[in-house]
């Protein structure tokens, strides 16, 4: 098998888990279980490549538009992914954590995600990071205010606002860009997904989805990602 350059940073939007159950006559739901066990075999796999940084794409700030019982039902396998998921976490020294606004998820789960991260915090392995009520248009427009605010305190200047500055405010703050992102069930768009930080990211679309989604999908998506060249403006070599 040829060389695999494995990616610094891998970014999935996890999408297909519906149509998956639906296809078998199943609740949505079972879609969403069978889901994160392909997240669980995917960290597993990324943790064997020695993947620096995993994002997936969990829940989007357009998400709550779908019916309470389902967005519950997020929540409650969420909770539970991460009270199974902690020891596997400890025992590979992943590191979690999280970006978005999880300020309006019930309580138990807020102090469950805290709880992990920072149990995970020194943790020097692959840095796993869940996209939580995350949307790229309000990280940016929070970004803005942000710094809207450190102007009108005189802590900057506008002139001093540059690219840096600008992705300090952003809820990815230490963490590179994406080198990949790879969006399964055959949708080609973003749907709201790290707009600023994958403008140079190479992407991959696949009809598989996220159930079916495993170590040998992951592969093909690395072994056509290293076929790519990537050029940052520059002539074709
Ligand atoms: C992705 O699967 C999971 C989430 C968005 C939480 P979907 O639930 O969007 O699956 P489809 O698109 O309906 O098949
Ligand atoms: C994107 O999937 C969000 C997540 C995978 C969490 P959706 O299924 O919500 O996206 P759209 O609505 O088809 O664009
Ligand atoms: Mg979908």
């Amino acid at each position: 098998m040829q060389k695999l350059e494995v990616p610094d940073h891998i970014a999935i939007i996890m999408d297909g888990n519906g149509r998956w159950a639906k296809r078998k006559g199943l609740p949505r739901i079972k879609g969403h279980f069978e889901g994160s066990k392909s997240v669980r075999r995917i960290v597993e796999v990324c943790v064997e490549l020695n993947v620096k940084y995993l994002t997936l794409y969990a829940f989007s700030t357009e998400n709550w538009k779908r019916r309470k019982s389902e967005v519950h039902a997020l929540m409650r396998l969420l909770n539970r992914f991460l009270a199974s998921e902690l020891k596997n976490m400890m025992k590979n020294s992943i590191r979690f954590r999280v970006i978005g606004d999880v300020s309006l998820f019930p309580p138990d789960l807020r102090k469950n995600i805290i709880s992990v991260e920072s149990r995970t915090k020194s943790n020097s392995g692959l840095t796993l990071v869940l996209a939580l009520n995350y949307g790229s248009r309000p990280e940016i427009v929070r970004a803005a205010r942000e710094i809207a605010v450190e102007c009108l305190k005189g802590d900057i200047q506008p002139q001093a606002i540059d690219e840096a500055v600008f992705q300090k405010h952003l809820y990815t703050d230490g963490i590179p860009d994406p080198d990949l992102l790879i969006r399964t069930s055959g949708e080609v768009r973003l749907s709201n997904f790290l707009l600023w930080q994958c403008s140079y990211t190479e992407f991959y679309f696949t009809g598989v989805l996220w159930p079916d989604f495993g170590k040998k999908e992951l592969i093909e998506a690395i072994t056509e990602y290293c076929d790519r060249e990537r050029r940052y403006g520059k002539e074709r070599a």
